[in-house]
């Protein structure tokens, strides 16, 4: 499959995508969006893969939605064709993805890390919801999961002003799950997503799922999910295989990684 917006590789059990527009600092226009769920299409079919990653070049993760694709659309234009709805879906995926980013990860950029179930940062990182720059706000969930993420007062600050976050205050305020040396960014990224990648699927899927739950439930509703799904979990093979090899001094094989 050819891509003219990203790169697509399979590294073992991790699939890789970097976003590749240099020229314009990896901007999200409409072709990198259906690129990017057609790859991730073929993850999802792909039972050898059990973890993405997604990163952009040294210098831009994203540099943000593609502004000149956009800046001649009209209202009517973005209602009809429910502009940006396509990132739903990139959203909504049930492998896990891991976004590493270095350099700029600003309005679409961040919401796109926002997207993946964590961020690894290298330290030249550069967060940012800079759209009231522009006169509009961010419009692929940016002020919804930086306020989940980095709460409320901090989530005004950043979309409200514009102002860029360094990769250590991102990490303080809960927005990245950890920082790496620029130079190692990508390898630390794939040895996590291998890590994950050699656990029990289902376990690996389920869990993704409930950690999922937190977001939209209750915490009743979460907690009883969650033990609907950890009860199930007692159906797989893995469940016996990993808790025997526990038992047994010995790592776990597990049949469906
Ligand atoms: N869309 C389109 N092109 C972009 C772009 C974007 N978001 N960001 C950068 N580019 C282009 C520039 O226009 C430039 O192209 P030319 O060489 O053809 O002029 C090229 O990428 C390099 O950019 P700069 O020369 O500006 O690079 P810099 O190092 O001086 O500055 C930057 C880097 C601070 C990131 C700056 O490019 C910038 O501010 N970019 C825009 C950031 C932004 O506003 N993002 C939000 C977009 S709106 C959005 O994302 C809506 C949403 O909610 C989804």
């Amino acid at each position: 499959m050819s891509y003219d917006t990203i790169i697509v590789e399979t590294r073992g059990k991790v699939g890789l995508v970097t976003l590749n527009r240099p020229q314009a600092l990896n901007a999200l226009n409409s072709t990198l969006l259906t690129e990017v769920n057609r790859a991730l299409d073929d993850f999802d079919a792909d039972r050898n893969v059990g973890c993405i990653v997604i990163t952009g070049s040294e210098k831009a993760f994203a540099a943000g939605a593609d502004i000149k694709e956009m800046s001649e659309l009209s209202y009517p234009d973005t209602y009809v064709d429910d502009f940006f709805a396509g990132w739903d879906r990139v959203a909504s995926r049930r492998k896990p993805m891991i976004a590493a980013v270095a350099g700029f990860a600003l309005g679409g950029g961040c919401e796109f890390a926002m997207m993946c179930d964590f961020i690894i940062a290298a330290d030249t990182a550069k967060f940012g919801q800079p759209e009231i720059k522009l006169g509009v706000m961010p419009g692929m969930g940016g002020t919804q999961r930086l306020t989940r993420l980095i709460g409320r007062a901090k989530a005004m600050d950043m979309c409200l002003t514009g102002r860029m976050m360094g990769a250590e205050e991102a990490e303080r305020s809960g927005l990245v799950a950890r920082i790496v040396p620029a130079a190692d960014l990508v390898a630390e990224a794939i040895k996590t997503a291998e890590t994950i990648a050699s656990m029990s699927r289902p376990a690996v899927m389920m869990t993704k799922e409930s950690v999922d739950r937190a977001d939209e439930t209750s915490l009743a509703e979460g907690v009883r999910f969650e033990r609907r799904v950890f009860h199930a979990m007692f159906g797989t093979d893995d469940q016996r295989e990993g808790m025997k090899a526990f038992i047994e001094k010995r790592a776990p094989q597990f049949k469906s990684s």
